[in-house]
């Protein structure tokens, strides 16, 4: 089977390792990229996901420009300093590419993201899986305009949140639910089926220099983007992030687990049950799932849909090898 893929994202070097996992996976045929602001801003993202398109020969993939701010809140500083000033660890060309300007670019698409996952979805009802990446912006904006789309996509899966695993910008929250909670909130509402690819799960699918390198040696000019692009987020990870005590430089490839999760669900285990993104406050962004089904007392989790769920286990060197051997396996030079 085939996966008609909508993937929603705000590039980022986890992002790009996402998009050259989707364009390497046969079982995946990537439509298009929708833009949202979130590492960097959304002028950064749209210019990032053509280059990236253009450096991985897969310009026949367009690209539709999304939110440039969260649906409520007031937007909050880009995470320049994980991914690099120009969000792809610094790889960005000097003297700009000419973008659009000529067909072997990925072209942008006239339609906003929002408007784009609304049309497809209505011309392929129960084929496209949605995968986001970024804040949950275009997602809530396409939800807004058409009702219907839980019922109209095939899945919804999300790389953000975190469960029983601390946040990677508070304590308690996730930079996805983090920089649009009410946008996260607003599609925990509905049954889609919606998967959660959170930290729980992506923390424990470190990948490191030494399979970084392998890239780099492997997978031609994927593999040399993904291995430079990803020396400023190694370089992050050692100083401050979650692997500064690893005994090798490694990194988190969230976005890309949540492609994994799309052709190998095995690989992962699953808890269910009505969901709630705090909103406000020091927990906002703190995805709060109902693991037990309790009758609590107060009814905030009582009207919520149960059939969306969060990822909470995996088989790490699963994931690793499936990502190095699809794209190894789809080298271009
Ligand atoms: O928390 C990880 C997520 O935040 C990833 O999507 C990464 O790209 C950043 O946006
Ligand atoms: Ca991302």
């Amino acid at each position: 089977m085939v996966h008609k893929v909508i993937l929603d994202t705000d590039p980022g070097i986890d992002d790009a390792m996402a998009i050259a996992y989707a364009m390497a996976h046969p079982a995946i045929d990537l439509l298009a990229l929708t833009t949202v602001f979130g590492n960097v801003s959304i002028q950064k993202a749209t210019r990032n996901a053509q280059y990236i398109l253009d450096v991985f020969g897969a310009t026949e993939v367009e690209v539709a420009q999304g939110a440039k701010v969260p649906v409520v809140q007031a937007p909050l500083p880009h995470s320049e300093f994980v991914h690099g000033e120009d969000g792809i660890g610094n790889c960005y060309p000097e003297s700009e590419p000419a973008l659009n300007s000529a067909a072997k670019h990925a072209q942008l698409h006239n339609m906003s993201a929002a408007d784009y996952i609304v049309d497809q979805a209505r011309k392929h009802p129960g084929e496209i899986t949605l995968v986001a990446v970024g804040p949950l912006t275009n997602l809530a904006l396409a939800l807004e305009k058409e009702p219907e789309l839980p019922k109209l996509v095939k899945q919804l899966i999300v790389m953000g949140g975190a469960v029983d695993e601390p946040g990677n910008v508070t304590p308690l929250a996730e930079a996805n639910f983090f920089n649009d909670p009410h946008a996260a909130d607003r599609l925990l509402a509905h049954d889609w089926p919606m998967v959660v690819v959170g930290l729980d799960v992506t923390h424990k699918v470190m990948i490191s220099d030494t399979h970084l390198a392998r890239l780099r040696d492997e997978a031609g000019v994927t593999g040399d983007f993904l291995w430079r692009s990803s020396r400023f987020y190694v370089d992050f990870y050692a100083s401050k992030g979650a692997a500064k005590d690893a005994s090798e430089r490694q990194c988190a490839m969230h976005d890309a687990a949540a492609l994994v999760y799309l052709v190998e669900p095995d690989a992962f285990s699953l808890v269910s049950g009505a969901a709630r993104v705090i909103d406000s406050g020091i927990a906002s962004g703190q995805l709060a799932l109902d693991q037990k089904g309790y009758q609590y007392a107060t009814n905030d989790w009582a009207d919520r849909a149960t059939g969306n769920a969060a990822c909470m286990a995996v088989d790490a060197e699963r994931v690793l090898d499936s990502f190095l051997d699809n794209i190894i396996n789809h080298r271009i030079t």
